[in-house]
């Protein structure tokens, strides 16, 4: 039994996310946390809200609440949904927990003592009618270079010129439109990232299993313009871990609070200590995930995200980490995704275009979206969601192939043989072939699982689906049990044992309809099929069953259509 750590990049408190989101980084996370814990391992899951950070201000002064009590909703409206999607999170954290402010305060300090840290006066606009400093892209105006009216302070989106807030030309806040903004003076504290780089670079070469698209952008980061930069790690905002050196004021920091993208992943950490306090365990329950030198050394760490999350992961997180000098976990593995397009476009949350989480389950259940979104995960590419493919992937696998592979065996079952699985005949060549071929390709899905390679596993799973119809259709008991009825209860024996195996194989996907398929079989059994010959027996002669509801149920056109119409627009 190994011990596992996973994490999913924890999403932005603002908003509900879309699929997009969620198939790069919670779902494949929840799929490989539950196949772990299926083979055994002792696994803990943790994923949280990212909840500091102007977007965060921003969302609630819009929502017209003050920002805590924002957020403490917005976390609630996302575990929720989270649990729609039966994401089987250890914990769901947040991010403003004092477990994070404390270790968040804690690693600036050690940092801080290891002479890495240093103070940086820099210029920024002021905007004194909304009493706060703006970031770069809060502040618009014209830009010098094209004329485009609406270009933001970090860079033109007409002309993609990088800019300056004070290259532009009549600038104003987005916050609230004034024009009364002045530069200011400002002190900020920088992580110096440039003397970790060899560490950083010795510390990514070793990762040789990692996937390409991880390390490409890790190398890409480290390497690019002037190499590693320096990083501001605090800010003028209100709402935010206030900057404090460990447990003591940071003399010139008053008022500042450290940058969501230094605090954010250090959440991983102080959400496995939330665990902890809210199971009523002690500091080292969750240490023992954690230092290396209170039993964490022991367990592997993967990390799941979408792209653009990779170098925070790979470099800033890293960089916190090692310049600590403390024994922390770090990642084993980190696995990447690139992003899912909707419909010939982006999915986007800031222009409310595509499926968002709470929409997809009031049309259908998690266990349609899981299947489709996990069996295109966007791997090696980026993927595309159209409401054609979604239609054809349901009906089709999980309808037809799964769905009615189960109703049509159990109703034979029922009505040839009563309410228990029947006892006569025995195995023959067409049964004893058919296990052989399960049994290898249980050991492929197995090892496409253990490598996280998502798509894969799902067709490899499909594959497993399809052999059991295939075997039905040609051995055909329903034909048989006219001239041979003993031949065609041992066939039915075989197939009832094989819904309870497919309901293991396949509940990481669709726990649901797992449950109901091992509901309906009467059974609590979910030990993994390692031995195939032992699993196709495991539920013998006599053993009672019932016939479930059904499974799946179709996707029209008709529905399809209105979908279509449905999500075409713009969310408000
Ligand atoms: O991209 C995002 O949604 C970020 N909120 C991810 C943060 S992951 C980590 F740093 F915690
Ligand atoms: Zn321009």
């Amino acid at each position: 039994m190994a011990r596992i750590l996973i994490t999913s990049a924890i999403p932005y408190i603002n908003g509900i996310k879309h699929l997009g989101n969620l198939v790069g980084s919670q779902l494949p996370a929840d799929l490989f946390a539950r196949y772990s814990r299926a083979r055994g391992h002792e696994v803990m899951f943790i994923c949280a809200t990212d909840e500091h950070g102007t977007p965060a201000e921003l969302a609630a002064a819009k929502a017209g609440k003050p920002v805590d009590q924002y957020c403490a909703e917005m976390h609630d409206v996302q575990a929720e949904i989270a649990r729609g999607f039966r994401l089987s999170f250890d914990h769901f954290g947040r991010s403003s927990s004092q477990r994070n402010h404390k270790l968040t305060q804690h690693f600036a300090g050690v940092l801080a003592d290891n002479g890495l840290i240093r103070e940086v006066a820099e210029s920024q606009v002021y905007s004194i009618d909304d009493g706060r400093f703006l970031p770069d892209r809060y502040i618009e105006g014209t830009c010098p270079n094209c004329g485009y009216t609406s270009a933001r302070g970090d860079q033109c989106d007409n002309c993609t010129k990088q800019l300056d807030p004070t290259d532009l030309i009549n600038p104003h806040s987005t916050v609230s439109g004034s024009t009364n903004l002045e530069v200011r003076e400002t002190k900020h504290l920088y992580l110096m990232q440039r003397s970790l780089r060899d560490k950083l670079e010795a510390w990514i070469d070793s990762k040789h299993d990692w996937p390409i698209l991880t390390t490409s952008i890790a190398k890409k980061w480290l390497n690019d313009g002037d190499g590693l930069q320096d990083r501001g790690i605090t800010r003028d905002l209100h709402w935010g871990i206030p900057v404090k050196r460990g447990d003591q004021p940071w003399p010139g920091m008053e008022g500042k609070v450290f940058y969501v993208w230094f605090d954010a992943p250090i959440e991983y950490i102080a959400g496995t200590a939330e665990w902890a306090d809210a199971n009523g365990l002690g500091d080292d329950a969750w240490e023992r995930w954690w230092r290396t030198d209170k039993g964490a050394a022991d367990v592997t760490y993967y990390q799941f995200m979408g792209k653009d999350n990779v170098p925070f992961h790979t470099l800033s997180f890293p960089a916190t980490i090692l310049g600590s000098g403390e024994p922390w976990k770090m990642v084993d593995y980190l696995k990447s995704f690139n992003y899912l397009n909707y419909d010939g476009g982006q999915f986007s949350t800031s222009r409310g275009r595509g499926v968002f989480m709470d929409q997809a389950l009031s049309i259908l259940p998690s266990d349609y979206w899981r299947w489709w979104l996990l069996s295109h995960a966007p791997e090696s590419s980026d993927a595309e969601f159209t409401w054609e493919n979604f239609q054809a992937s349901v009906n089709k696998d999980l309808a037809d192939v799964l769905g009615n592979l189960v109703s049509r065996v159990t109703k034979f079952a029922k009505s040839k043989f009563g309410d228990a699985i029947p006892a006569g005949g025995a195995f023959g060549p067409q049964e004893t072939a058919l296990i052989a071929d399960l049994g290898a390709r249980i050991r492929t899905y197995e090892t496409l699982m253990a490598e996280m390679e998502v798509r894969k596993a799902a067709a490899e799973l499909r594959g497993i689906w399809v052999v059991g119809n295939e075997y039905l259709q040609s051995a055909a008991p329903w034909s048989v049990v006219k001239t041979d009825p003993d031949q065609a209860q041992a066939m039915i024996r075989l197939a009832l044992n094989l819904i309870r195996i497919y309901a293991i194989l396949s509940a990481p996907f669709i726990p649901d309809a797992a449950a109901s398929m091992m509901t309906a079989l009467n059974s609590t059994d979910w030990t993994w099929p390692s031995d195939v010959h032992a699993a196709i027996r495991a539920l013998p002669a006599g053993h009672e069953f019932a016939v479930p509801e059904n499974l799946f149920r179709k996707i029209t056109d008709e529905e399809r259509a209105e979908w279509q119409v449905k999500f075409a627009g713009v969310r408000t």
